[in-house]
């Protein structure tokens, strides 16, 4: 197939970039359509390593075009400061490799303040999500609300001043509510012209480049951030992001057709993580948890925050698999497997004394239901590093066969180490 999307199948963190990263070398675009710098994606190439949070992870390669499609909501101080960082990574980016939606939404400082106080006070109250405190979820509520200022806007500096007193009526209402300071149209018009000449060079109308590119055989590989159990819609609700992160919002979040997307690719860890609150039935807070995070080195990228670990969880990816259509899967992080006696897989659940084979939508059964295992024998060899199946020992086999099994799905990839080049590929989801 000529496009490929890359989603999240679990709770994010699953590898996306990594594989993002891989696969782009097959790309001559990448694009992303969803979340914001909410996302932390880490590569691996020769043992440096690069922190992408807003950037498609295509962008490190020469030669790519890297595009921010209309669904991203950028925070143009986090654009500029990342593009600053790469910068001194050697990584050059410039309007020739970058495109940013013109229709896409922005962040602003006002965004990033709130979802603070909200948490803040959540802390006091139990309620909290544990966001990012990136802005992400009130910047997607004034787009949503259709009060917000896009990329578009900052060109247009006759029509701005009434976008800007439209967003404050509704941002100063909310902060007097929370007894916050209000903020005036001057700092907002402040902060807008400070980042104007940054932002506008990269400005583009998406769509059209990306019709024209699929018209002329382009190749095109989207990007997604978070995952599908953090999707507003299919997630576990409230302990959510705020935007759809299922392979259907490559198409809505790019301007390009459902159509043209092709192979859908599910990024699925070998184990589960989660950071943030929320209900996580496979969690375990034993020493195999701890085993888990320390092998695997979990730790936010964004916030440097500590995953939460546990079990591989079939029921949770089986329902990604449906949601996504996912074609194939990329198995990642299998190394950190390496040396457990035995390895549980969820198969289903337990509700009030039925079983059950996949996760309810309600906030309260989601928190109850206790997850039903089958058990596998483990491996003590060392996978880490290897390139091709030979190189698997024969119960690492076994546990990627019943993952397959269990999940609905076949695995296209796998992943042995944060390396680059530390992949084995078994079918490519370019030419599939
Ligand atoms: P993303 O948000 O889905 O892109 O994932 P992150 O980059 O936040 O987290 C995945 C982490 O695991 C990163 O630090 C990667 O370098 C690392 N990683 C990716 N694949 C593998 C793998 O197969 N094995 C190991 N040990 N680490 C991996
Ligand atoms: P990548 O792309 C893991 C989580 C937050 C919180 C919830 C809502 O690296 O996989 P938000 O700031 O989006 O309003 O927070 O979503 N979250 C992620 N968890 N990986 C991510 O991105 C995440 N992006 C947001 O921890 O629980
Ligand atoms: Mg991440």
């Amino acid at each position: 197939m000529t496009n490929v999307v890359v989603v999240g199948s679990q709770w994010g963190d699953e590898g996306k970039g990594k594989i993002v990263d891989w696969l782009s070398e097959r790309a001559d675009i990448v694009v992303r359509f969803q979340g914001g710098h909410n996302a932390g994606h880490t590569l691996v190439i020769d043992g440096v390593s690069y922190k992408l949070s807003l950037l498609p992870s295509g962008v490190v390669r020469p030669g790519k075009l890297a595009v921010i499609g209309n669904g991203v909501v950028i925070d143009p101080h986090a654009l500029i400061a990342e593009i600053d960082k790469l910068g001194k990574q050697g990584v050059t980016i410039t309007p020739e490799n970058l495109r940013v939606a013109d229709n896409a939404t922005l962040i602003l400082s006002l965004h990033r303040e709130l979802d603070g106080f909200r948490e803040d006070a959540a802390s006091n109250s139990g309620t909290k999500i544990g966001t990012t405190r990136r802005g992400i979820g009130p910047a997607y509520e004034d787009k949503v609300g259709r009060r917000a200022i896009r990329v578009m806007d900052l060109a247009d500096l006759e029509t701005l001043p009434a976008k800007v007193d439209r967003l404050l009526t509704h941002h100063n209402a909310l902060r007097r509510g929370l007894g916050e300071p209000e903020i005036s149209h001057d700092a907002i018009m402040l902060e807008l012209s400070s980042v104007a000449d940054k932002v506008l060079p990269f400005m583009d109308t998406v769509w059209v480049l990306l019709d024209k590119a699929r018209r002329k055989g382009a190749r095109i590989l989207f990007e997604g951030a978070q995952g599908t159990l953090l999707d507003i819609d299919h997630g576990t609700y409230p302990f959510v992001t705020s935007s759809n992160t299922v392979a259907g919002q490559a198409a809505a979040g790019s301007g390009m057709g459902p159509g043209s997307l092709g192979y859908i690719l599910g990024i699925t860890k070998a184990y589960t993580t989660r950071v943030g609150e929320g209900p996580f039935p496979t969690e375990l807070h034993d020493e195999i948890g701890q085993f888990l995070g320390e092998r695997g080195h979990e730790f936010g990228t964004v916030t440097g925050r500590k995953r939460r670990c546990g079990w591989f969880d079939a029921a949770l990816v089986r329902q990604s698999v449906a949601a996504n259509g996912i074609t194939g899967i990329a198995l990642t992080k299998l190394d950190v497997l390496d040396g457990l006696d035995e390895l549980k897989i969820c198969v289903g659940y337990t509700l009030d004394g039925q079983q059950i084979d996949h996760l309810p939508a309600s906030q309260a059964q989601q928190a109850s239901a206790k997850p039903v295992y089958i058990t596998l024998e483990g491996w003590k060899e060392s996978t880490v590093g290897a390139r091709s199946w030979a190189d698997l020992p024969a119960q690492a086999i076994k546990y990627v066969r019943q993952v397959e099994e269990l999940i609905g799905a076949p695995v296209a990839l796998l992943s042995t180490s944060p390396e680059r080049d530390d992949t084995i590929l078994v079918t490519d989801p370019f030419e599939d």
